[in-house]
């Protein structure tokens, strides 16, 4: 037994948790997905899976994405990516919604399936069904050789390195970085991108693994920011655009590992409902990165201030403008709209760790979820 405890304090590397170990490892964890794929310096990159079936991806007369979880979350990012940039239909389903509504799909779909695990029950059947149907698969996943890798016709893997936290972190910037690369490949081929632009996704994304580590500065200030809010009973997560899914996303971390209840929205929907909820009691993170609908996000917060909202917002550095309205703000460097959920998750990802760790809760394996669901 003292062996195993060993055992894995060497796994951690140091670090309290699994999870907040495969925080810090994304710098390394992102560079390592799109090293060797894109060579910022010819603006090439290659990803053998869409290299060989080109045609097939970038004539779909639309993408379906399928996955659960954090899986989603990162499809949702994707599809403001491809639609944006290689202007391709995108819809993005839950599988196990998906397999069970009689959908609509043929030969000349596309589904990507999304999974960390590979293993998950109803990405699975997802794909199966989609495969009679007669749709090209592709896979993304992080455990080499699992089933879904082996049941799609072509994939990318996110080099992630193995998550052992339940909640996911790595997993979802690495899908991310995947289906970046993807969607400009694609763009690139269909001539919806320009040569100049092109490069500038490039050496902007070669630079995100310095600027996730610059994110990660914040930690300090972070769990400041988690003791005053540990004792919150819900917690609401505005974004827009790129950033409305790292909403979703970073309520669903709270939500795993802390038990505080908490929502995603996308900012302009609060006041269709969430801002009912909003009193002096209520923390409210928001997503107010520059460009982005900035402004827009700004009238946001300022509604939620008038109603005692606390503000805790995720902005650009040297923002001024947010910083005179919120309670707090966490600064994340700049960059171009695209690649901001990669920044912008970061101090999500660890405000939920710290108010976990205080709340004294098993941070690594939650009470009740399984990293990976294989029955239905
Ligand atoms: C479980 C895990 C989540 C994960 C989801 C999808 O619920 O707890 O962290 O996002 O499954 O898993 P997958 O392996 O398919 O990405």
């Amino acid at each position: 037994h003292e062996l195993q405890m060993n055992l894995e304090q060497i796994e951690k590397g140091g670090y309290e948790h699994f999870m907040l170990k495969e925080i810090y490892e994304q710098p390394s964890a992102i560079s390592d997905t799109y090293r060797g794929r894109m060579l910022p310096d010819q603006g090439i990159i290659r990803m053998a899976g869409v290299d060989d079936n080109i045609e097939r991806i970038s004539n779909a007369r639309r993408i379906l994405i399928v996955a659960c979880g954090t899986s989603w979350h990162a499809g949702l990012v994707a599809e403001y990516i491809f639609e944006d940039l290689a202007r391709i239909p995108v819809e993005v389903e839950y599988a196990s919604e998906f397999r069970y509504r009689n959908p609509i799909i043929s030969e000349n779909d596309v589904v990507i399936a999304i999974s960390q695990s590979g293993e998950t029950a109803d990405t699975m059947a997802a794909i199966k069904l989609a495969k009679e149907k007669g749709a090209f698969v592709f896979g993304v996943c992080n455990v080499v050789g699992s089933s879904i890798s082996r049941e799609t016709h072509a994939g990318a893997y996110t080099h992630a390195g193995p998550e052992i936290g339940v909640a996911s972190t790595k997993a979802f910037t690495t899908q991310i970085t995947v289906l970046t690369l993807m969607a400009l490949k694609l763009a690139k081929h269909k001539g919806t991108i320009s040569n100049s632009d092109f490069r500038f996704h490039l050496q902007e994304l070669e630079r995100i693994p310095e600027k996730v580590k610059e994110a990660l500065n914040s930690d300090e200030h972070i769990r400041g920011i988690a003791d005053i809010y540990k004792n919150a009973t819900n917690c609401l997560y505005l974004g827009r655009g790129f950033n409305f899914p790292v909403a979703l996303e970073g309520a669903l971390k709270l939500k795993e590992i802390s038990y505080i209840h908490a929502e995603g929205y996308p900012a302009a929907e609060m006041k269709h409902g969430p801002i009912a909820l909003i009193d002096e009691q209520m923390p409210v993170v928001v997503i107010a990165t520059k460009k982005g609908h900035y402004e827009k996000v700004v009238s946001n917060i300022q509604e939620i201030k008038s109603r005692k909202g606390k503000i805790i917002a995720v902005v650009t550095h040297g923002d001024t403008e947010v910083r005179e309205l919120a309670d707090h703000v966490i600064e994340v460097p700049e960059t171009m709209e695209s690649l901001t959920p990669l920044l912008t998750t970061i101090p999500l990802q660890l405000l939920s760790y710290h108010i976990a760790v205080m709340l004294g809760k098993n941070v690594d394996q939650p009470r009740n979820l399984a990293k990976s669901v294989t029955v239905e």
